[in-house]
């Protein structure tokens, strides 16, 4: 029975994405973790396969958590309790790249972290151990690898363009960026910007689960000359259709991703955390 089986990818729904109801869903989790409750109640859906997804809308389903209160903590380990071995991750971004317009796709491989360390981004702090993760590859190259080539295929059906090895700028907020700092960034490297991979990236790593992060970009932010820096009704213009593109990419990328980790193909976060300690054993 389908619900018998193993829960062995989690799913987080950014801005606009606050359910997967194109899959069918199976049963409505309220969990509690160490770290509090997760931000929405996990939704376990079935894929036509019977493979099951766990889905979690990071602002809450009717978005009334800021990306500083995302209890991420909670979130990655309500998922890893669950079984989940890898996430699936999507995320609304600002666009610091001419090329990167409005409505199109983003699969980035590299963060500048902007939040300022104000966010809880360990599992580790005040434990009494101490840890450093290997995250010189933020995102998982495995998965990414996997990811990229399925979503390009779904997107080009959609008529919608992809970007794949880009590097997201992730800052605090709430408030948008100035134009001096979005342009500083431009200048640094970044090609789209959010306020949340970070700490969910981080702690996605240390729980040991292959994290992966599919963008789409709602607007310019605030570096181009001679037109409005960002608001919020231009972000949230394009986030319906951006939604609707979503729910086919996940409908179409989750099932690959399910076979390629229930065949053990992602081989290089899992047990990564047995070298990041340097706590003596005693
Ligand atoms: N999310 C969507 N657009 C953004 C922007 N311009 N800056 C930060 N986060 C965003």
């Amino acid at each position: 029975m389908a619900s018998e089986q193993k829960v062995l990818i989690g799913c987080i729904g950014g801005s606009g994405l606050y359910h997967l109801d194109n899959l069918t869903p199976v049963k409505k989790l309220d969990v509690n973790t160490p770290w509090g409750k997760p931000s929405s109640p996990i939704t376990i859906s079935s894929l036509p396969s019977g493979a099951l997804i766990a889905f979690i809308s990071r602002h809450g389903p009717s978005h009334t958590i800021s990306p500083t209160e995302v209890p991420a903590r909670a979130n990655i380990a309500a998922l890893k309790h669950l079984g989940c071995e890898a996430i699936v991750a999507f995320s609304a971004v600002g666009s610091l790249r001419e090329e990167i317009a409005p409505g199109h796709f983003i699969i980035p491989d590299q963060i500048i972290d902007r939040t300022k360390g104000i966010r809880e981004d360990t599992f580790f702090r005040g434990e009494g151990l101490v840890c450093h993760s290997m995250f010189g590859d933020p995102f998982s190259t495995q998965l990414n690898s996997v990811v990229g080539p399925v979503v390009r295929e779904i997107l080009k059906k959609e008529g919608v363009e992809l970007h794949e090895g880009k590097t997201v700028v992730c800052m605090e907020g709430p408030a948008f960026s100035t134009r001096a700092e979005s342009l500083m960034y431009r200048q640094w490297g970044g090609d789209i910007i959010n306020m949340s991979v970070i700490p969910e990236a981080k702690l996605a790593r240390e729980a040991e689960l292959d994290y992966t992060l599919i963008c789409t970009s709602t607007d310019y932010d605030a570096w181009r000359v001679g037109e409005a820096p960002v608001t919020v009704a231009e972000v949230v213009k394009t986030l319906h259709t951006n939604a609707a593109h979503s729910r086919a990419v996940a409908e179409g990328l989750l099932q690959k991703v399910h076979d390629h980790v229930a065949a053990g193909k992602l081989d290089q976060i899992k047990g990564s955390m047995q070298w990041s300690c340097v706590t003596a054993k005693d």
